[in-house]
């Protein structure tokens, strides 16, 4: 599936995570295309996500108050890979924003749920294959509006509105060095959606384009920051096309996460 540049490029600017949903079912449409851009968006291979329309039992586990408490949401979208993959975590992360920016799109809401949720309950809806992992999911649906009391705590215990500056995440941020495409890929990676907010991605220039690599790439997320610099390299690729470079990701192994190559000189 050839990327939606224009529509996703809106959606990135306007998503934001909702935990608190209306309980309004998704209407039936929505659903349908949801599931068909499932089907389509394979942007690597060996991950997927899947759409459950009608949630048997909650699989949303956070503690209520706490950080990943969910409620109200009876759909949701689970993202997979085949746990044998090299790389497998940021393809993860690239797949599931795709169709976290298509739900945006569709006017639903969306978190990224990746410790608090039930894998046991989830693989039992969803049966992925015997090599596959359920990296994380997200709930879908209608909010209102206005935050309610427990989601405006959230959002400001995990500061979800506070981004690094661009100094922060890349390096030689020289406005006259940096083209129009990658400061635009820059400022669109900055607001990706990241495990607490961590933003662990770091951004650097070279010859042959955009290099992404993993800020303090230790730790015991070690591998989920993996996830999240996935999701970042989608917002960098959509601002870059949408800003008439576009290219491919070339993915590298640790610190490095890929390199972003413009398909034609723009650097
Ligand atoms: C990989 C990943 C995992 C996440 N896991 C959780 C989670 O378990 N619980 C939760 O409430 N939010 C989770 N989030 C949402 C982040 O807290 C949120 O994206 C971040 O605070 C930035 O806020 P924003 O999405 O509103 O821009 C996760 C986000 C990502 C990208």
């Amino acid at each position: 599936m050839e990327l939606p540049v224009d529509s996703w490029y809106r959606s990135l600017k306007v998503r934001h995570s909702r935990r608190f949903f209306t309980g309004q079912p998704v209407d039936h449409e929505i659903l349908d295309a949801m599931e068909d851009a499932c089907t389509r968006f394979k942007p690597f291979p060996g991950v997927r996500g899947v759409l459950v329309r009608q949630m048997k039992e909650d699989i949303f586990r956070g503690l209520v108050g706490s950080y990943g408490k969910v409620r109200g949401a009876t759909t949701y979208l689970a993202f997979l890979g085949d746990k044998e993959i090299d790389g497998v975590q940021e393809r993860v992360g690239y797949c599931g924003e795709g169709l976290v920016l298509e739900a945006t799109a569709r006017g639903l809401s969306t978190c990224w749920i990746a410790g608090f949720f039930d894998p046991y309950v989830t693989a039992q809806e969803i049966k992925p294959l015997s090599k596959e992992k359920i990296f994380a999911v997200s709930p879908l649906g209608y909010t209102t509006a206005e935050y309610n009391r427990d989601e405006k705590i959230m959002s400001t215990l995990v500061r979800s509105r506070k981004r690094k500056s661009l100094a922060q995440i890349s390096r030689q941020i020289n406005r006259e060095k940096w083209p129009p495409w990658a400061l635009a890929g820059l400022e669109a990676a900055r607001i990706a959606p990241s495990a607490v907010n961590r933003q662990p991605w770091f951004f650097s220039l070279d010859k042959r384009g955009v290099l992404l690599s993993m800020e303090k790439p230790g730790g015991h997320n070690h591998f989920s920051k993996r996830l999240d610099c996935g999701i970042a390299m989608l917002h960098f690729e959509i601002a870059a096309r949408a800003n008439g470079a576009a290219g491919r990701w070339e993915l590298l192994p640790s610190p490095d996460v890929a390199r972003y190559i413009p398909s034609k000189d723009v650097l």
